[in-house]
């Protein structure tokens, strides 16, 4: 398949452009790099010997994103762009809700226009909220008591998919809930490099194990938890690729859910330890109080994936932070060249 990656030249897209480009896909990208750079790309060329068709331009343009599907047939879409900082959504809801709502509907009607009917979109774990009941389900409450206007604008984008495929029975969509994404391609030459003081646990454990900062502030430690700390279902980024990979593979008329994670919690000290003992480097932390809009604990219930995917998580959350040190030490300054 030709397959458009909007936001490909990102973290999650990156990735997913590696795992299709060794599937033998054709992958096309369009970017407006305000949270990445082309070096990516290039890094994504590199590993896999093949070229990446890149279109610089944002979504929200109608024109900007008409052009990928002028150079070229699109089979599929892969809908990564957006805007992901909760805390900035909370300060800035509008852009977020511009962002994130008009990129979608822009996409949705130049598929159209075009006749496309392959779509996937990445949805997040937030939308669950703060869950009565663990793992989460795909058929669990969504959507409710959203505690930022990010996770609204998740919530909200599926439930336009379920509307725009009630009214086109003919579309191919699926919604993958992403837990938490962390690690790099095993290469070391790709991974995830925020730009601002990361806002995640991972980012800020490996700038810490690098001394660009100094310590980890773990968010409050009298949560409901075995350590009283946050547990989350962090995944591995390869394997949450292959999840796409999966999706793309299986899409049939109509619109499914899928959530992505491994389905076992791990809190927050039990990450620092793991990356203590992958990196061999002293990672100092110290409690502060809970993050506002934090919950103690997610993860995922991932028996649909395993059932009609075919696809399981399958590294470990030892690997997944060891492919994350290998990337911060061989790049400090994530992709410098920027
Ligand atoms: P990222 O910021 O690395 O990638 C998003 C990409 O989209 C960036 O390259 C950015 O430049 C691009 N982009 C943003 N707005 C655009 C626009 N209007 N037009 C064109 N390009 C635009 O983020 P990521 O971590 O790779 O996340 C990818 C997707 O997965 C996002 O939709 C995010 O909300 C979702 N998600 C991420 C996580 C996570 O923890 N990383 C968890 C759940 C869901
Ligand atoms: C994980 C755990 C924190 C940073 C967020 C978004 C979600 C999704 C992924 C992305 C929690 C604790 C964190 C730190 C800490 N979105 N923590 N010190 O909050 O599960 O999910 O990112 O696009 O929508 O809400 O992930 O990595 O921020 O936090 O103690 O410096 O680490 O309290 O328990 P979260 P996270």
């Amino acid at each position: 398949m030709r397959i458009l990656l909007t936001g490909g030249a990102g973290y999650i897209g990156s990735h997913t452009c590696v795992e299709l480009l060794m599937r033998g896909h054709d992958v096309v990208v369009i970017d407006n790099l305000s949270n990445s750079s082309q070096e990516s790309l290039r890094r994504v060329q590199e590993i896999t010997g093949r070229d990446v068709e890149l279109h610089v331009g944002d979504l929200t343009s109608p024109s900007a994103a008409k052009e990928p599907f002028l150079a070229g047939q699109i089979d599929a879409v892969v809908h990564f762009a957006g805007l992901k900082a909760v805390g900035e959504s909370v300060s800035n809801p509008l852009a977020y809700y511009q962002a994130n709502l008009g990129s979608t509907l822009v996409l949705l009607e130049t598929m159209a226009e075009f006749g496309v009917k392959k779509f996937v979109f990445s949805s997040s774990a937030t939308v669950y909220g703060d869950p009565d009941t663990l793992p989460s389900k795909e058929d669990s409450p969504s959507g409710l008591n959203l505690s930022n206007p990010y996770g609204r604008t998740k919530a909200m984008i599926e439930q336009i998919l379920a509307d725009a495929s009630q009214a086109d029975p003919s579309l191919q969509i699926v919604v993958l809930r992403y837990f938490n994404p962390i690690g790099a391609h095993i290469s070391g030459r790709i991974g995830e490099d925020p730009r601002q003081v990361p806002n995640n646990l991972l980012p800020f454990v490996s700038q810490v194990a690098i001394g660009i900062r100094k310590s980890v502030a773990v968010f409050g430690n009298a949560y409901p938890t075995p350590d009283g700390t946050g547990v989350r279902d962090y995944i591995h980024v390869m394997d949450l690729a292959e999840g796409h990979a999966a999706a793309l593979e299986h899409l049939e008329p109509g619109i499914e859910t899928y959530n992505l994670g491994t389905g076992r919690g791990a809190s927050v000290l039990e990450i620092i330890a793991a990356f203590t003992r992958v990196s061999g480097r002293e990672i100092p932390y110290e409690i502060v109080p809970a993050r506002a809009g934090d919950i103690a604990s997610s993860y995922a219930d991932v028996t649909k994936a395993a059932r009609r995917l075919n696809w399981v998580a399958s590294r470990s959350l030892d690997v997944a932070c060891r492919d994350a040190w290998a990337w911060q030490a061989a790049n400090p300054t994530g992709f410098a060249q920027r």
